[in-house]
């Protein structure tokens, strides 16, 4: 491995990397970051997690020179929150170049994102609507651009956002550098990049895995019925610091987000329907560790950054692998364990095995952990708490009342009555989940020729795959409702 000092980079921008604690280049950054600082054209992949955003961020930095007072890099990203966190890496990696990175996204005050354009940042961090808005405006110019990113690429070329994308590029200049990156970069989507690339080089950082080693990846099989409860018994026999639980509706993450509070979990929900004003607050408390659990649509599948998601759980399996890829990359990244778990209705096997194949690893079928399980895992959450307290000595002042207690009662008794009210039991308060469909994998005609397979749902519920999509693209169009 390289370190920064290697790639013949700025003191400012080596500066950066060690005040943030990077030690070495990961592999995508070794061997994107010297080919991007050449005006190569690039095509990156590699697993979540892996450092992608600085793979481009820095040579994006490199580039922009300070006295031209122009947008000379533009980054775009899918979602608003993406791009809120793409533009504080960058301006943490510019920071001693005095690099000024604006994220631009819907749902923000249009007045102050002019405002703030003002100020004449380097680079802008785009979702694709509010930058056409601007655009249209004439209040951003793009002709002075030196480099583009599609971060996340594969979705943002995908039939959602391509229209978008194609207009956007028309504005800025053809000499331009492009670089795509994305942990997913199914072969047509490369193919149809190329048309608006310059002679790229692929770089692909697949020999470990699509999936990252450091996450253990489970299945439950369960009814659809009984995905709730073994919902909550995972969780207590977790006990994860931060989770996130993705479910394939915008309407069944409210009702999940409902069912969890009723049953006295801490937890926050998000999607495309709420006002960017709860996501941020959302976003916040979940970062800062005061929710434990964050209810999501897609939305949050891709990019998102939070160091301290142990675990991820796919309520609802997800509808094709590279959405799976994603979403369980939200935890175990840089290295750091992480554990994944999906629920899979018996229909829905086929779509698992189907999963299976294209990450190229077996995921381990597991029991829903039983009552006692459950609660063995919140009594030794609860000691593990006790436990904390006396190292840290915040019991001190506590001493003279338990000493006035055990006068009257054992040491046992007493700890014992403390430990069941520390301790938080299965609570069976009866929710409401609307059922859901299953996915179910069923090979067609082109996919038997080509070895893919295509999803279509349970035969009787007269909704094909396309409409599905549709619905689950109306999430991501609620983030770009611009
Ligand atoms: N060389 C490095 N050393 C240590 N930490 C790093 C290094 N490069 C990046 N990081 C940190 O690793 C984390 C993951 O990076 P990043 O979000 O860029 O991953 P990614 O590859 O874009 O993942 P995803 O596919 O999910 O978008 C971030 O917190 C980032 O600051
Ligand atoms: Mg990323």
């Amino acid at each position: 491995m390289s370190t920064f000092y290697e790639f013949g980079l700025s003191n400012a921008v080596v500066r950066a990397t060690a005040a943030m604690g990077f030690e070495e280049a990961t592999s995508i950054q070794e061997l994107a970051i010297p080919r991007a600082m050449a005006g190569k054209d690039i095509i990156g992949q590699a697993q979540t997690g892996t450092g992608k955003t600085a793979a481009f961020g820095i040579p994006m930095i490199e580039k922009c020179l300070m006295e031209l007072g122009a947008i000379q890099g533009l980054v775009i990203t899918p979602t608003r929150e993406l791009a809120v966190q793409v533009a504080e890496e960058i301006n943490t990696l510019g920071k001693y170049k005095n690099i000024r990175a604006l994220p631009i996204y819907g749902g923000q005050d249009i007045e102050r994102q002019i405002k703030a354009l003002k100020n004449k940042p380097q680079i802008i961090v785009a979702t694709p609507g509010r930058l056409m808005d601007h655009m249209r405006r004439k209040l951003i110019r793009l002709q002075q651009i030196v480099v583009v990113v599609l971060d996340e690429a594969d979705e943002m070329l995908n039939m959602g956002f391509r229209e978008d994308i194609e207009n956007i590029l028309a504005d800025v200049p053809d000499e331009r550098q492009t670089m795509l990156f994305s942990a997913t970069m199914p072969r047509p989507i490369q193919d149809l990049a190329r048309r608006f690339m310059h002679d790229p080089e692929f770089i692909s950082i697949r020999s470990k895995g699509v999936t990252v080693p450091s996450t253990d990846q489970y299945y439950y099989q369960v009814h659809e019925k009984e995905k709730f409860d073994a919902l909550c018994r995972l969780l207590d026999l977790h006990a994860p610091e931060a989770a996130i639980v993705f479910a394939r509706t915008k309407r069944r993450v409210d009702e999940l987000l409902e069912a969890l509070i009723k049953r006295g979990y801490s937890a926050e929900a998000i999607h495309g329907d709420l006002t960017q004003a709860k996501r941020d607050s959302v976003m916040r408390k979940f970062k800062n560790m005061s929710t434990e659990i964050l209810v999501a649509t897609d939305v949050a599948a891709r990019g998102l950054d939070i160091g301290s998601v142990t675990h991820v759980y796919n309520f609802d399996i997800p509808q094709d692998p590279d959405s799976y890829v994603h979403r369980i990359g939200r935890t175990g990244r840089l290295g750091k364990p992480g554990i994944a778990a999906t629920f899979v209705s018996h229909r829905e096997i086929g779509h698992l095995e189907q999963i299976e194949r294209s990450i190229k690893r077996k995921i381990e079928r597991k029991p829903v952990p039983t009552i006692s399980e459950a609660i063995e895992g919140q009594q030794r959450l609860t000691v593990e708490k006790l436990m904390q307290v006396i190292t840290e000595g915040e019991q001190l002042q506590y001493k003279e009342l338990a000493c006035k207690l055990l006068e009257n009662v054992d040491a046992i008794s007493l700890l014992a009555a403390a430990l069941k009210m520390l301790t938080k039991e299965p609570d069976l308060t009866p929710v409401k989940i609307t059922a859901g469909k299953p996915w179910v994998t069923k090979k067609s005609k082109y996919a038997e020729k080509s070895g893919r397979t295509s999803f279509r749902q349970k035969p009787g519920s007269n909704k094909g795959r396309a409409i599905h999509k549709k619905k689950q693209k109306s999430d991501y169009s609620g983030f770009r409702n611009q």
